[in-house]
């Protein structure tokens, strides 16, 4: 059975480190006990190496939320894939429309996503519309997305990226997209990145649904969306709510 992967993006919470690690311990404890999911936490950079100071070999992955492109050098504020990959993160968010809004272009994400398969860190290349349109435009935004996106992949590695698709106006929404459009979107980017890397690739791709997931309609999105996974936001801290999340998705696996 194919595990589900859930990612929790936690965004710009919590405030406090010990809130961070009250988080990460109740979702590593759950996670321990559910062996269909795989969980993936992105706090912030800061918690980041306390989060994984034990190293050891944990039900959770950690991933970061934003990287930047370059090994080393002067670029100020920035921080590198390798020095992720040295705090043992094997997932990282890039393109994700928050930092879209603050000025990341295709380019950057194409850039990003080609660093992190250098470090040997699995990309998570995010995309979506900002609206839909009766007349299908936007599936024509959401291919020159991908498209850009992914240029500079190479095809031996596009079996590492991982795809998230999120419609912008579904972030931070009260209802998710509806599953049977999830469902058809995401039989559209398979289509996309099939005739950029194969048939064979696109099948496998992994991708994921992101935008107003909770306990609630998480299985329902996953199953009726024929999704492989989440990316989850505000229910990712909320520790009630992301462990039914996540029991609720093991349930169903
Ligand atoms: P949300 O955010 O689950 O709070 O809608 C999703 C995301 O931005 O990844």
């Amino acid at each position: 059975m194919k595990k589900k992967i859930i990612v929790g993006n936690w965004k710009m919470n919590p405030t406090s480190l010990d809130e961070a690690v009250k988080i990460y311990k109740a979702v590593k404890t759950a996670a321990s006990r559910l062996p269909y999911v795989h969980v993936v936490v992105c706090p912030p950079s800061v918690y980041i190496q306390r989060l994984n100071s034990s190293r050891s070999v944990s039900p959770v992955s950690i991933g970061a939320q934003n990287v930047f492109f370059e090994e080393d050098g002067a670029f100020t504020g920035e921080i590198s894939p390798r020095m992720l990959k040295n705090l043992g993160v094997s997932h990282v968010l890039v393109g994700h429309s928050e930092a879209r809004e603050m000025g990341e272009t295709d380019e950057i994400v194409a850039r990003k996503a080609e660093a992190v398969l250098d470090a040997g860190i699995h990309p998570i290349v995010c995309v979506g519309e900002k609206e839909r349109d009766a007349h299908g435009m936007y599936l024509d935004i959401l291919k020159e997305q991908i498209k850009n996106s992914l240029a500079k992949v190479p095809k031996k590695l596009i079996h590492q990226v991982i795809m998230a698709y999120e419609p912008v106006w579904a972030i931070g929404a009260k209802e998710p997209m509806e599953p049977s459009h999830i469902h058809e979107t995401s039989i559209f980017i398979k289509k996309v990145i099939s005739d950029i890397f194969g048939h064979e690739n696109a099948f496998k791709t992994v991708i994921l649904y992101g935008g107003a997931a909770n306990f609630r309609n998480a299985s329902d999105i996953v199953e009726k969306g024929n999704v492989d996974g989440l990316l989850v936001g505000r229910e990712s801290v909320n520790i009630p709510g992301f462990i039914e999340l996540l029991k609720s998705i093991n349930a169903r696996s």
